[in-house]
């Protein structure tokens, strides 16, 4: 916020003049579901991806954030879904703040409030669609003006995924090379299939917690699973082939590499030491679900994230009957249907809440 930017080194009366109003800006993000998966860093620091993803965005997964840097706080502030976050929530989302606060030149600690407006008890709270908001919020507040390349290269450090969530529709990210921050960035593209794609999302155990977190457990996978090194050779091929169908509206060929794809993931996961398995039982049986689906000729391929979840790929015709069929399989608790979503945006730029002098 570029006033209380300004301000915040300044003192004296003209602070005490002005700061009473705290321009709040509030943005919006869709989560999105990789097709193409991104698992493992090349940099931890910079949180840069080893491989490149693509992803579809999904309308029906929105967080909204405000962010307000208020000359006023001795440290920043969270609160998620109404409640206070975590304090290792809290750190990591005033680490990245600290990136806002150096581009914009200021100092200003903020206050952060962050819902995520998700189906009923889906389990899927998401880092994509949060970093994603966060940074339009974020930099909205404090006056940095980013090119939405730029943004995708700033969500990134919040979140991999979050790169692809300042985009709508189909999104692909680049891995970029060595220590490039720049490079890797995400970007849309255009398909035929954008209007046409659903993504059915099954809810298997009622949205558990998840007992590893993506983090954590693709730097495990990348560090210990000897398949690792045939993920990362599979990647960039998976990418050509995702997009070759994509430019030629093809959805069986997309499907077709999405589910290999995150089948390929999940096996390099389960082949760490310790393993790191995010099926259940009825992970199995959806799968079996949408194997049984397409050979009744409807389009529907699965994948799957860093939980027991299952979102599967479809098309507008079909999205009905494959969700009527999801909701039939035991363990799943609850099933939505997403079209494509679009870019983080901004939803109220710099509304000023007034404080009291
Ligand atoms: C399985 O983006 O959550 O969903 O960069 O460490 O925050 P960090 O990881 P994150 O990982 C997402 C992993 C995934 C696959 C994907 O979305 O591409």
């Amino acid at each position: 916020m570029r006033l209380a930017g300004l301000l915040a080194g300044t003192g004296g009366p003209l602070k005490r003049a002005m700061v009473d109003v705290v321009p709040t800006t509030t943005a919006r993000a869709c989560a999105n579901i990789a097709l193409v998966k991104y698992w493992g860093k090349r940099d931890a620091r910079l949180n840069l991806p080893a491989a490149g993803s693509l992803s579809l965005t999904l309308e029906a997964l929105v967080t909204t954030t405000q962010v307000a840097f208020d000359a006023g706080l001795a440290a920043d502030e969270l609160v998620l879904d109404g409640r206070a976050a975590a304090p290792a929530e809290l750190a990591r989302v005033s680490a990245f703040l600290d990136l806002v606060r150096a581009a914009a030149g200021i100092a200003t600690r903020a206050r952060v409030a962050s819902r995520n407006q998700f189906p009923t008890a889906s389990g899927l709270a998401s880092s994509a669609s949060g970093y994603a908001a966060l940074a339009v919020a974020a930099t909205g507040a404090a006056g940095v003006a980013l090119s939405p390349r730029a943004l995708s290269v700033l969500a990134r450090r919040g979140s991999g995924s979050a790169a692809r969530s300042v985009f709508g529709g189909f999104v692909r990210m680049h891995a970029g090379r060595d220590g490039d921050s720049d490079g890797a960035f995400a970007e849309p593209i255009a398909s035929p299939l954008t209007e046409r794609a659903r993504i059915a999302i099954a809810v298997v155990g009622g949205g558990v917690a998840k007992a590893h977190g993506s983090r954590d457990a693709m730097d495990h996978t990348a560090a210990t699973s000897p398949l690792y090194r045939a993920w990362l050779e599979l990647v960039p091929r998976d990418l050509a082939a995702a997009e070759a169908a994509l430019a030629a509206g093809d959805l069986e060929q997309l499907g077709a590499i999405a589910e290999g794809n995150a089948l390929a993931m999940h096996a390099s996961a389960i082949a760490a030491r310790p393993a790191v398995v995010y099926w259940q039982p009825a992970t199995l049986a959806a799968l079996a679900e949408v194997r049984a689906l397409r050979a009744a000729g409807r389009a529907a391929w699965a994948t799957i994230d860093a939980g027991p979840h299952v979102k599967v790929l479809t098309s507008a015709a079909d999205a009905q009957p494959v969700a009527a069929a999801l909701r039939g399989v035991a363990g799943v608790t609850d099933v939505s249907i997403s079209a494509a979503g679009g870019p983080a945006a901004i939803v109220t730029d710099r509304e000023g809440s007034h404080r009291a002098s």
